[in-house]
């Protein structure tokens, strides 16, 4: 093997499952780590979407299965599915996500809203690492990966549900960390700021692109560039690889230091000195 193929495929021979794969950040992330070299299974509720990225791509090493994550039964056979078709399961990657309805006010916020989005959320990442782990533990490897957000480390204008639900997520991930290190198993999360996706557009209810992302720069602190969904791939392509061998129990930002700031000193600031 020639070292340009070493650099060129970090995953070469690896098998992923990766859950909200059909669209946004997952699908990003699908496309990535096929290109790389791993065999790839997206599950998702959206079967056009998948079943259209399988046809699209066209190689026996992209395929898609309907799968509910909040359902136990489908996550199994996910999991199982990876294992049979591709003969291993090396990166669960639990990404299936929602903001859910957006009452920001917790006095009007609706309980089954907060069910829901706990349910997908954070109860789908947990079946997502208990099926994996079934297959992983015995292989005495593997890495888990989850998506949490930017709003598991600062407040911002989000429902509290979305807020909690990817805090839960990071708990979720160090406590992995700490029980499936003992078998050899990585587990990390990343926590993108804003990108435009169909969950942002959606949410936003702001479907031009280009405003979308101008909105983004404009709270930015890195100045200069502007956060894609490719910056995420290439984050979890990272954690995936053996590269980050060495890895576990993170909670990875991908939002150019976003999170270290405080725009609201900056506006008591101009409140006062204009
Ligand atoms: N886009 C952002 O601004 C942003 C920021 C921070 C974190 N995130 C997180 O990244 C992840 C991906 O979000 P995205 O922006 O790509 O959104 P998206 O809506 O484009 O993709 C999410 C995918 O999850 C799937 N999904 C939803 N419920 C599911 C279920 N019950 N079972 C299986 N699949 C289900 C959807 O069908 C969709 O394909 C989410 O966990 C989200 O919370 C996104």
């Amino acid at each position: 093997m020639g070292s340009e193929s070493l650099v060129t495929k970090r995953l070469d021979g690896k098998v992923a499952l990766i859950t909200g794969g059909a669209s946004g950040l997952g699908e990003c992330s699908a496309r990535l780590f096929l290109k790389h070299g791993a065999k790839v299974l997206i599950a998702d509720i959206q079967d056009k979407l998948g079943n259209s990225l399988c046809e699209e791509l066209g190689t026996e090493n992209f395929s898609y299965v309907h799968c509910d994550v909040t359902c136990e039964s489908d996550v199994e056979n996910a999991v199982n599915l990876a294992v049979s078709k591709y003969g291993k399961l090396d990166i669960m990657f639990n990404n299936a996500g929602l903001i859910g309805d957006g009452e920001v006010r917790v006095t009007d916020a609706s309980t089954d809203n907060f069910k829901r989005v706990f349910d997908i959320n954070v109860l789908g990442g947990f079946l997502g690492a208990k099926y994996a782990a079934k297959v992983m533990v015995p292989a005495k490897k593997g890495c888990i990966l989850f998506s949490s957000s930017i709003s598991s480390k600062i407040s911002i204008g989000l429902p509290h549900a979305y807020k909690a639900s990817k805090h839960g997520v990071v708990g979720l991930t160090k406590s992995l960390a700490v029980e499936l290190g003992e078998h050899g198993i990585r587990v990390n999360c990343i926590s993108p700021h804003a990108t435009v996706t169909p969950l942002f557009q959606t949410t936003l209810g702001l479907f031009d692109k280009k405003k979308g992302e101008e909105m983004i720069a404009a709270s930015a602190v890195l100045k200069g560039t502007a956060l894609e969904p490719e910056d995420f791939a290439h984050a979890a392509l990272y954690l995936a690889s053996d590269e980050a061998k060495f890895i576990s129990g993170v909670n990875v930002p991908v939002d150019g230091g976003y999170n270290l700031s405080n725009q609201s000193w900056k506006m008591g600031f101009a409140s006062l000195f204009g």
